[in-house]
């Protein structure tokens, strides 16, 4: 896959709750060569669940994919797998499946991160997945599972032989969850310990930490997060600083609030009038706008697109008023803690 990820370096990760469409199709307008689905069940697309399936339904006009797969058992992950295989056809890019999310819910099942330790049922899965699907089988996962434990570059290689054809590395423990900050030097190693491509991710914020990491570590493709909630502009600036080439400046106000305007009906056109997973997305658009602690409290009331369009009305009528509305938001959002 490394001709692959030379046409496609820079990837929206998979983020539960997150990256569904609507934000998928603003990151890969910004400048993401690809995007990831939130992380799919592979138990409940066995059971036909509809929020599952739900999932995996695509953008107008989004033309390649990165599905992500959770689960723990063989059968079943490569019998999904296949189905989504038959389902997508050429808008599947590649399955990739999930062993690195930390959430308690998901570890205590075995899935998740909690397959780390167990290198060997971590391999079958991916050899089972390889098996059923034509398309190539990636596999996501952390710097271990336990806090000092760096399993990462053992594990990368276990994946590697089991069939995997590219690998991505967070640079936390499991047990760190989104604390602390991402090794970095572990990409490295991984890097070093395969012959596949290797996708590095956590804490790239602009196009500076891009550069970094991929100096650092000479990764093949970066994974941006959090970076791009409420800031699909990232891939611009990313995509700008690693060619070497100026970076665009920041969005205005204004800009913000359009970007976060279509955000909002994006989602409406496909989950309809009820838009209350639009209340976080709004939340980060916010962050570095002048009156954004007052916007957030109303906020928290909307339910419409309409609702929406008030609150960004009344934030843009307020910087107009100040002059402020064409001035670059405060940077502090590049820098937001992380949730
Ligand atoms: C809200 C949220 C949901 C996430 N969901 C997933 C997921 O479904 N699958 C996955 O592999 N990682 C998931 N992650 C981890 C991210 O893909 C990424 O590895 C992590 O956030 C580090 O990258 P960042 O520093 O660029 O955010 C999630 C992270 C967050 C914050």
């Amino acid at each position: 896959m490394h001709d692959f990820f030379a046409e496609h370096p820079l990837l929206l990760a998979p983020m539960a709750g997150v990256t569904d469409e609507a934000f998928r199709a603003l990151c890969r307008e910004q400048g993401a060569s690809l995007a990831y689905t939130e992380m799919v069940s592979a138990k409940g697309l066995s059971f036909a669940n509809e929020k599952t399936r739900h999932l995996l339904r695509l953008a107008p006009g989004e033309d390649l994919v990165a599905v992500q797969l959770f689960g723990h058992e063989p059968a079943v992950m490569a019998e999904q797998a296949a189905w989504i295989e038959h389902t997508m056809g050429d808008t599947l890019a590649y399955l990739d499946i999930n062993m690195g999310c930390p959430a308690r819910k998901i570890v205590t099942k075995g899935d998740g991160s909690a397959l780390m330790c167990d290198p060997a049922l971590a391999a079958s899965i991916v050899s089972a997945v390889r098996d059923a699907v034509n398309h190539p089988v990636t596999v996501k996962f952390r710097r271990g599972f336990k806090i000092g434990e760096e399993t990462a570059p053992e594990f990368a290689r276990r994946m590697e032989a089991a069939g995997a054809c590219a690998v991505t590395v967070h640079g936390r423990f499991s047990e760190q969850l989104y604390r602390g900050s991402a090794d970095w030097d572990v990409i490295a190693k991984v890097k070093r310990s395969v012959a596949i491509p290797v996708v590095g991710n956590g804490d790239v914020r602009c196009g500076a930490d891009a550069v970094a990491l991929r100096e650092k570590t000479g990764c093949d493709a970066i994974m941006i997060g959090r970076g791009a909630e409420g800031n699909p502009w990232v891939f611009a600036q990313v995509k700008a600083a690693l060619a070497g080439e100026e970076e665009p400046a920041l969005p205005s106000v204004a800009e913000r609030l359009a970007m976060a305007r279509r955000h909002a009906h994006l989602l409406a056109e496909r989950e309809g009038r009820n838009i209350v997973r639009m209340r976080k997305h709004a939340m980060w658009y916010m962050t570095g706008l002048p009156r954004a602690a007052t916007a957030r409290g109303k906020i928290n009331a909307c339910v419409t697109p309409e609702d929406f369009d008030k609150v960004f009305d009344d934030l843009l009528a307020f910087a107009a008023a100040h002059d402020s509305a064409h001035n670059p938001a405060s940077s502090a959002f590049v820098n937001k803690e992380a949730n």
